[in-house]
């Protein structure tokens, strides 16, 4: 495999010359997991992978984390229940995947539990024809080095909770009610400051803005807080920008960086399997 740069400075990296379908040896996934600490978005054009193909793959990266239930209460592929479907198609009335075919906006994956996930792989199968519905990312450590000096050291040692009573899509999760007071949000609390344990580096940990609350802070003070860090930390100075192909493998660090997506038209049809990886250890 080679690595080659993409038009963004500070995140992501095209790899090429591999093929995700064949059996990879041990020094490939090694360099697979250090481009992924090192460059946060891997990006991988031309792939053909059947399902088992996807899986075989992902467990490459470590254990695999099934997604919950769908509103159905049952797994979008009933023979491979560990892959999630990303997707606005419905057929014969039912959606056969989630998020349909609006914005997402910005967040990391899970944060609202204790050990959020490592990565996640997003395999395009079917992309709309204007391939609209881009994807971006932030890299949290590039945005926290740009802070200044003062916010540094106001943000150091702080914690924030993650709220957990919404998914990406902004639906509200079974068992959960509306938050109306910030200090009551449920979900894992994690520092605002987070050193990769690998590289010692820091970096931003935002999570997902709603119903976020820095603790023990005013309501007043923890919102302008949380403004200002997400302001900064979006910039697009920090992020880069993927335009979708049929075949594209992505696979994100999750606690590293944010990531987006644009709406795209609900009349066209946009196909992904998404598989993640669980986390290992807690942000610290
Ligand atoms: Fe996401």
């Amino acid at each position: 495999m080679e690595l080659s740069p993409i038009e963004s400075r500070v995140i992501g990296v095209e790899i090429q010359n591999l093929d995700l379908a064949k059996p990879l040896d041990r020094e490939t996934v090694a360099a697979i997991n250090d481009a992924l600490n090192r460059y946060l978005v891997l990006v991988i054009r031309g792939q053909r992978l059947c399902d088992p193909d996807l899986l075989a793959f992902s467990r490459h990266l470590g254990e695999l984390d099934p997604p919950g239930p769908n509103p159905y209460g049952e797994p979008f592929l009933k023979d491979f229940p560990e892959i999630n479907v990303i997707s606005n198609v419905v057929e014969q009335g039912r959606p056969i995947g989630n998020l349909g075919a609006g914005e997402a906006a910005w967040h990391a994956d899970m944060t609202y539990i204790d050990v959020p996930p490592k990565a996640a792989v997003l395999y395009a199968l079917e992309i709309p024809v204007d391939g609209a519905g881009d994807t971006y990312f932030a890299s949290m450590f590039a945005a926290y080095d740009a802070l200044p000096p003062d916010l540094k050291l106001e943000i150091d040692g702080k914690v924030t909770v993650h709220d957990a009573s919404r998914n990406s899509a902004g639906m509200l999760r079974r068992g959960y009610t509306e938050v109306t007071d910030v200090r009551e949000t449920r979900g894992a609390l994690h520092p605002l400051v987070r050193t990769d344990p690998r590289s010692g580096r820091k970096a931003l940990f935002l999570g997902r803005r709603h119903n976020s609350y820095v603790t023990g802070m005013p309501v007043e003070d923890s919102e302008n807080l949380l403004d200002r860090l997400w302001t900064h930390a979006t910039q697009s100075g920090f992020t880069m920008r993927h335009r979708w192909r049929a075949g594209d493998v992505l696979i994100w660090n999750n606690p590293a960086v944010l990531h987006r997506r644009d709406p795209f038209d609900a009349n066209s049809r946009r196909i992904m399997h998404r598989t993640q990886i669980k986390g290992v250890e807690r942000i610290a």
